[in-house]
């Protein structure tokens, strides 16, 4: 029985792993450091100004981000703006109003709006979505060892087109390297200076696609400090009791010990 079970156990495994290095064959994914990765890792507030330039200028004039509240702009942890900015942000979108029956800008109260293209899918939750692309051998690796995971996706998918194209069904694709299967419906989003930042910071491919990515990640995971800091008080707890209960232990046994103990019979 056992012998059949472990022999089951391991053709599951080979197949699976088998299954998708065959499908993670072709994608390539770069490994960026960001900021929030590590145990200790935050969030960059001013990356997160920038990425939120970068979604605002070009993504979401097809993209939607309708999980996420504008309000949450001026969390802490988050691109933390004053409650006048966020204000001021807020209006720059339209959202329609069932109660007016007619439509009016956007209040820190409302979400982001949906995405406008039918095909564009909604950016709110993906750099969850997509963080668990196959390492090597389909085992997920990656994301455990290397902390690789959504937003590397995203930072690759930005920057792994590689300039071809073609047709097929009356739809252009656009060939790149991070997209499974090789070829996605998306043209390149960005080239390298689409946007301004008032700071003066870097704006090429790599900076802009690394910002933006950077962001998804907040959109899809904006309590990313305090689940850590949660992690550490939780470990700590833990940790404590482990010793006291460690010393009760000694001490419950103490009496049975000293009985037992050499040269006492
Ligand atoms: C002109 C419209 C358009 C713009 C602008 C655009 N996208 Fe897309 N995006 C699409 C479409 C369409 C798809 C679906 C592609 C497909 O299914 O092949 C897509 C898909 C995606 C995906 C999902 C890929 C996957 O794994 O399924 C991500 C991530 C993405 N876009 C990020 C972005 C980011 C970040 C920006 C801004 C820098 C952006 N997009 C700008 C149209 C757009």
């Amino acid at each position: 029985m056992l012998k059949h079970l472990t022999i089951t156990a391991a053709l599951a495994l080979g197949l699976s792993a088998g299954g998708a290095f065959a499908a993670a064959g072709e994608q390539k994914i770069k490994d960026p450091d960001f900021s929030f990765e590590g145990p200790f890792g935050s969030y960059d507030q001013l990356q997160l100004q920038r990425g939120l330039k970068v979604y605002t200028e070009v993504c979401s004039a097809c993209h939607g981000l309708k999980y996420v509240p504008l309000r949450t702009l001026g969390d802490e942890g988050g691109p933390q703006f004053s409650a006048a900015q966020v204000r001021a942000y807020a209006e720059n979108y339209e959202v329609f109003d069932p109660e007016l029956d007619d439509f009016r800008a956007a209040k820190p109260t409302d979400s982001f709006p949906e995405s406008n293209l039918a095909n564009a899918p909604d950016l709110s939750l993906m750099a969850k979505a997509r963080a668990g692309f196959h390492g090597p051998y389909g085992l997920g690796i990656n994301q455990i060892v290397k902390g690789m995971g959504g937003p590397e996706y995203i930072y690759s998918l930005l920057t792994g087109y590689t300039g071809e194209q073609k047709e097929e069904a009356g739809a252009v694709l656009y060939e790149n390297t991070a997209y499974p299967g090789g070829w996605i419906a998306m043209g390149p989003p960005l080239v390298g200076e689409d946007v301004e930042f008032d700071d003066g910071h870097a704006n090429d491919l790599s900076a802009e696609s690394k910002d933006v990515a950077a962001f998804l990640m907040w959109t899809a995971e904006p309590k990313l400090a305090a689940r850590k800091q949660a992690g550490f008080v939780g470990v700590g707890m833990l940790v404590l009791l482990s010793v006291l209960l460690y010393f009760t232990n000694k001490r419950i046994w103490a009496p049975v010990k000293r009985r037992e103990g050499p040269g006492k019979d």
